[in-house]
């Protein structure tokens, strides 16, 4: 028999833990998503718990981790859905599914150093990335940047893991003053990171930071891979609600389906 794309489960709540104020990781425990989650992929989840049901769209979540049998969400808590979701996050409930979704990054690319760029909570799709590179003995170095020092979270595990590791904050109340396009040219110039061609380099945050990093690579002719969060309704391709437009020919992609992870020569970020 064929496998499913994708599943619907029922995931029972393993951990939860506010990271700071309005950010909150969940581990969760389904041996399907955690097994075939690849990295950039994400889950659709329910959120009109208790019998409700408002709000009736699921709220799509990057896969942040995986281990054993769980999965990790990290996640800014920014409206209704996310509210409610952090409400119903209670040890030994469960939460309703949908997963893996979508198509992940490009991992099959030439043996290049990965250059990893978050800005946020960019950072949680990019901690699975780094997870399956740092297994596989790659080299990789991670660009974090925040608006100041109040972003960061779990620094000091980025900073176990056998990574080189960079945090930019735009106020310069942590690491280098500036946002992550600034402190990447600045270690470049320093020559403390190779030149941007020597790189496989993914990038996930705001729309703005990753246009901003897409330029900057085409202007190096070169590209980098971006994981767009367009705003999503059913995420599997059938409501047409998350098209974003085609860089190099008339026509959208679909960014649940096709994306959420773009090649940046292929893609106009919103
Ligand atoms: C593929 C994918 C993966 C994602 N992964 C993560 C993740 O790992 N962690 C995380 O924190 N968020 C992630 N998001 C964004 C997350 O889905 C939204 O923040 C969430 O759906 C908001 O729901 P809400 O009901 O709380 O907010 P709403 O009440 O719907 O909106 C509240 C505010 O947030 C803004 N907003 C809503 N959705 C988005 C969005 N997709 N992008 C930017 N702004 C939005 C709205 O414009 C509004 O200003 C992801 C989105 C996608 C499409
Ligand atoms: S969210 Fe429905 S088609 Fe993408």
């Amino acid at each position: 028999m064929k496998e499913p794309k994708y599943y619907e489960v029922k995931a029972e709540v393993v951990s939860v833990r506010e990271l700071k104020h309005n950010v909150v990781t969940a581990i969760l425990r389904s041996k399907e998503i955690a097994d075939k989650t690849k990295p950039g992929q994400f889950v659709n989840i329910q959120v009109n718990n208790k019998n409700e049901t408002v709000p009736v769209l699921r709220r799509p979540f990057a896969v942040s981790y995986t281990d054993g049998d769980n999965f990790e969400i990290i996640f800014d808590v920014v409206g209704r859905g996310t509210n409610i979701l952090k409400d119903m996050l209670v040890v030994g409930e469960q939460v309703n599914v949908l997963g893996p979704l979508g198509n992940g990054f490009d991992i099959n690319v030439n043996g290049k150093e990965k250059l990893l760029l978050a800005g946020g909570v960019g950072i949680a799709p990019i901690k699975k990335l780094m997870q399956y590179f740092t297994d596989k003995g790659d080299q990789v170095t991670l660009i974090w940047g925040n608006r100041d020092k109040s972003g960061f979270f779990d620094i000091d595990f980025f900073m176990d893991q056998n990574i080189k590791i960079f945090v930019a904050t735009d106020d310069g109340s942590l690491g280098f003053e500036g946002n992550v396009l600034d402190i990447l040219k600045s270690e470049i110039k320093n020559n403390n990171l190779k030149k941007i061609n020597d790189y496989n380099i993914y990038v996930v945050g705001p729309n703005p930071m990753m246009k901003a990093v897409a330029d900057y690579c085409s202007e190096m002719d070169h590209y980098c891979q971006v994981s767009l969060e367009t705003p999503m309704a059913c995420g599997i391709g059938v409501c047409q609600g998350c098209a974003v437009k085609k860089k190099k020919e008339d026509g959208y992609y679909l960014t649940c389906v096709d994306g959420p992870v773009f090649n940046s020569c292929d893609v106009e970020i919103p």
